[in-house]
């Protein structure tokens, strides 16, 4: 397998991290394993409300009825630190962006972070919304949102194994 396809590590991350970038990761790690590529997917939350515990069960409910399972997920803080050991970090909102930036302070480094829904809207630089308020629809909305990203992360990639 070329260099570039081994040990991707990305961080998928939210405010909560109950809600949304637990998705995300389950969602990117699932599909990553279909498409046999051995990456590392973690995700964190900016405001550490919800450290140590499981995802929200709305968002795990709606992730196994797509065959995802996230229930052994646990919530962590998102650091600064975070910047050295991923390749990638992908905000799920524009506030998430900011939080990072107050939290990693001089350790933040643009060239690693992306809105996730640029992956599939390049420069729309749009929110994948908090679902945190709402009722299950809006789990579903924010689950597609999600998955046709991820869709688009890993499609780039494979793409780049057969060139
Ligand atoms: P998430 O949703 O960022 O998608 O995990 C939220 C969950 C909890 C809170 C905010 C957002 N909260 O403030 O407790």
């Amino acid at each position: 397998m070329p260099d570039y396809l081994c040990g991707m590590k990305i961080l998928m991350v939210c405010l909560g991290n109950i809600c949304r970038s637990p998705l995300a990761e389950g969602i990117l790690q699932h599909k990553a394993q279909q498409a046999g590529l051995s990456w590392t997917v973690d995700s964190a939350g900016t405001n550490g409300y919800h450290v140590g515990e499981a995802p929200h069960h709305l968002s795990q409910k709606v992730a196994l009825l797509n065959g995802v399972d996230i229930s052994s997920q646990r919530s962590r803080r998102f650091s600064g630190a975070d910047f050295d050991q991923f390749d990638m970090i992908y905000a799920m909102a524009g506030d998430v962006v900011e939080e990072m930036k107050w939290l990693a302070k001089n350790r933040f480094q643009e060239a690693k972070v992306e809105l996730l829904m640029n992956e599939l809207h390049p420069g729309s630089d749009m929110d994948v919304p908090d679902p945190w308020y709402g009722t299950e629809p809006g789990y579903h909305e924010v689950y597609k949102m999600i998955e046709a990203a991820c869709d688009r992360i890993i499609a780039r990639h494979t793409s780049l194994a057969h060139q």
